[in-house]
């Protein structure tokens, strides 16, 4: 493909912001809880778009959702390309939705320029990547590459106890759970085009990050049970305060964290549920969640042993009961050398800088790699803020990454 692709830039900016209202909160607020009435109008609006643009539109029995463009030889596997919708509570307006509606705008490029690919180009826009509703990230993803089997998804409940089963019929997925998976080889090549949700890019005034890696991330949940009571009546000898306890726990977890030397172990308490929550009773239970990762899986799991550890001794010492229960510990992933040289090259034809990178966050890309030759493409986002309304990737910054995603995609689909 020789020439520039013809970006509808200002469209994309305008559908970015248009999905952005689509908000179970005011604007600037996002928050898209996956199976929420603003999850199922934001679905609808992409696939509305993905109607209009002729793409043919299916869904799973999970509600990833598949936007297809028949290549020449239907017959070989497909190139695939995509991210999520889905935005956990108090979030901004392009994590997830650049790759979405990033790669329509490609695949728009490409057709607008007449290409006919050779192989077909799919956009795939993945249920609940964000972990909010079911305490477990990437739910779509995690079942299209079998690592989420259908019996521990029946097992999912939300925080109101309700299950994944009425969840997804009452937003109108009805097919059999199995059906889901997708076999190995189903995807030629995938590259998802997402923000970097860290510094790095815009500190160094690059344009792209081709990454190498996804790091391994890992959630244990933990419950503490002490000893509830008037907070003016009990003394403190002899309380089983459950939230002093967890605070110990809390640092204990950082500081394994830190004392790997590492800058890659990252580790956060992200939930506190402190029970009953009233200023003149001692606690008597807490319920934390936490988020491990690294990009060494084994360093990662040494945090995890230390917080094991931690809980047994907390227990021990101060007489509470402590239950844990690991939500999940995936490996990391490697990307595809090939996929990388291809991004390498389209970067170049752009005239765009870019650098080798290794991403943090987690991706569905992440369980892509289970079944297909994964890489991703990262642009800068402000000050590497992401998970916060204030979120902001300049028009520059998207253009480039759609521009060179669409000359990924032309290229891997010839
Ligand atoms: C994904 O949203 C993550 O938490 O990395
Ligand atoms: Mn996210
Ligand atoms: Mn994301």
């Amino acid at each position: 493909m020789s020439t520039r692709p013809n970006l509808s830039l200002d469209g994309l900016l305008a559908e970015l912001a248009e999905l952005a209202r689509i908000s179970e909160g005011e604007p600037p607020v996002v928050t898209r809880v996956v199976f929420s009435e603003a999850d199922l109008r934001a679905r609808a609006y992409v696939k509305g778009l993905c109607t209009a643009a002729g793409l043919t539109v299916r869904e799973d029995a999970i509600g990833n959702t598949f936007a297809h463009w028949q290549g020449r030889e239907p017959e070989l596997a497909p190139v695939g390309t995509g991210s999520h919708i889905d935005a956990i509570p108090n979030a901004g307006s392009y994590d997830g939705t650049v790759g979405v509606l990033g790669g329509l705008e490609a695949i728009r490029v490409l057709r607008q320029l007449g290409f006919t690919p050779r192989r077909s180009i799919e956009l795939v826009i993945f249920t609940a990547e964000e972990p909010t509703r079911f305490g477990i990230g990437c739910l779509g993803s995690r079942m299209m590459a079998s690592v989420l089997i259908p019996a521990q998804a029946l097992a999912l409940r939300d925080k109101e106890g309700r299950g994944l089963e009425e969840l997804r019929a009452q937003a109108g997925f009805n097919g059999a759970l199995e059906s889901v998976a997708l076999a190995g080889g189903h995807y030629y090549k995938f590259v998802e085009l997402h923000i970097e949700q860290g510094p790095l890019l815009e500190q160094e005034g690059i344009d792209l990050g081709l990454v190498t890696a996804i790091a391994a991330p890992a959630s244990l949940r933990i419950q503490i049970e002490g000893e509830g009571g008037h907070a003016g009546g009990k003394l403190m000898p002899g309380r089983k305060d459950a939230l002093t306890a967890s605070a110990e726990l809390i640092l204990a977890l950082e500081s394994a964290a830190k004392s790997t030397g590492a800058i890659d172990t990252v580790a956060t308490v992200g939930v506190c549920e402190v029970f009953p929550g009233a200023v003149n009773s001692i606690p008597s239970r807490v319920r934390l969640e936490t988020d491990i990762r690294d990009i060494d899986g084994a360093r990662r799991d040494r945090v995890l042993e230390n917080l094991k550890a931690a809980c047994a001794d907390v227990a021990n010492r101060r007489g509470v009961a402590v239950a844990t229960e690991l939500v999940n510990a995936d490996p990391p992933a490697s990307c595809d050398e090939e996929i990388l040289a291809v991004m390498e090259a389209s970067a170049k034809e752009a005239g765009r800088s870019y650098k080798r990178m290794v991403s943090r966050a987690y991706h569905d890309s992440l369980f892509v790699a289970r079944i297909a030759p994964v890489a991703m493409l990262f642009i800068p986002c402000r000050g590497g803020v992401s998970h916060r309304p204030d979120e902001y990737a300049s028009p520059k910054w998207v253009g480039a990454g759609v521009h060179v995603l669409a000359r990924t995609l032309a290229r891997l689909a010839s």
